[in-house]
């Protein structure tokens, strides 16, 4: 059997087909009113073709305010819903399941982009954004589900709730950008209650056949190792989510927190007893013998960027060939438009330093 090739079942029941999961990716390809767009519909459907067991959308936002990239994929409106039908049935159609991310980039909203000031849980100089209100923090998290809905009703297998990487949930974690005085500031509990009410909220309205995961990043924005794992294990417990996807950036690094350099970042989250919620990573797994270290490292599945940017059929070179190594960087514009990248998505990789040759 290949390297990744095992079939494994979430609690809610859905089947994946490998361990191999696209990562969320944006790719600045939607129309400008966040409908999809052909060149995005080809670059995620030729993933899913290309063998990964899961295909996820770059990260959808759940609000019009709270769009992060130009050319972000929207799912905020019922106008979105024919293009997230047309693209969830396509991924389904190769055995993939397919989830869309959702997401809100809060106080990382450019003002320009959303033609307003950009919302955070606290008022934040540096970007100009003000603080939610009470009421503006309920409507997020009903949009959060609303948005989750909308998913299922365009006929994707479930949803990740986007909480890392310093977008609005991770702003709501940190005690850096959240100083909030109401029940949803202060300690690690209220400060982790608008992702908690959300995936309630999500599994209650879309029921227990719906997959159901949560992207947390540790480190950067001032999220500390010690409450990352903590939320991880009050999802676990709470029974409601499928599976964890911890994005390290880089899977084989050592924590920055010096209490914690015994062992490797990604072993603090494995170690974590995690009953029937499942385990993901993402950060720098590209070649064969990365996944197979990661996989051995008691992570469930591999979640994989940039490789698959590079091969839109890694999973199918990995469980092919134990030995492959993804073509070196940087790579040319004609390397990746062959591999289903509009000129937009190439321009966008051009921004990622080394990535892309000149
Ligand atoms: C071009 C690009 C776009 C990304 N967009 C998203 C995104 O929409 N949502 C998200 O959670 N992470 C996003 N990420 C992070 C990736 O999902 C992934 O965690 C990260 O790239 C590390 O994996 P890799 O080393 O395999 O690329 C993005 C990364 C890249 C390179």
């Amino acid at each position: 059997m290949g390297l990744g090739n095992a079939e494994i079942e979430f609690a809610c029941g859905k089947r994946m087909k490998n361990r191999f999961m696209l990562a969320p990716l944006t790719n600045c390809q939607s129309n400008a009113d966040g409908t999809l767009s052909d060149d995005e519909f080809n670059w995620l459907t030729l993933r899913a073709k290309g063998d990964f067991g899961l295909t996820m959308t770059c990260a959808a936002h759940v609000q019009a305010t709270g769009q992060g990239f130009p050319g972000q994929l929207g799912i905020f409106s019922d106008d979105h819903l024919a293009g997230h039908r047309r693209l969830a049935a396509a991924i389904k159609s190769q055995d993939s399941l397919a989830v869309a991310q959702l997401h809100h980039a809060g106080m990382r909203s450019p003002a320009e982009l959303i033609a307003t000031t950009p919302v955070c849980p606290s008022a934040d100089e540096e970007t100009g954004s003000r603080a939610l209100t009470l009421e503006e923090v309920k409507q997020l998290r009903d949009d959060f589900i609303a948005a989750a809905l909308r998913a299922q009703q365009a006929g994707y297998d479930g949803v990740e709730i986007h909480g890392a990487h310093g977008y609005v949930l991770c702003q709501f974690l940190s005690e850096l950008y959240n100083r909030r005085e109401d029940e949803y500031g202060g300690s690690l509990e209220n400060r982790a209650r608008i992702l908690f009410e959300i995936v309630g909220g999500v599994r209650q309205a879309c029921g227990s056949d719906f997959l159901l995961g949560v992207r947390l990043s540790p480190e950067r924005f001032g999220i500390r190792l010690a409450e990352a794992l903590s939320v991880c294990e009050q999802l676990i417990a709470g029974g409601e989510v499928d599976f964890l996807d911890i994005s390290l950036w880089d899977s084989f690094k050592l924590p920055e927190e010096e209490a914690y350099q015994g062992t490797s970042l990604l072993s603090h989250f494995a170690n974590l007893p995690r009953g029937n919620v499942l385990l993901t990573v993402a950060g720098k797994i590209m070649t064969a013998e990365q996944v197979r270290d990661v996989l051995t490292a008691d992570v469930d599945f591999v979640t994989i960027g940039r490789g698959a940017i590079l091969h839109h059929d890694f999973p199918r070179r990995v469980m092919n060939d134990d030995q492959f190594e993804p073509t070196s960087l940087p790579v040319s514009r004609a390397h990746l438009a062959a591999e289903g990248l509009s000129d937009t998505f190439i321009e966008y990789m051009n921004g990622w330093k080394g990535f892309v040759a000149d």
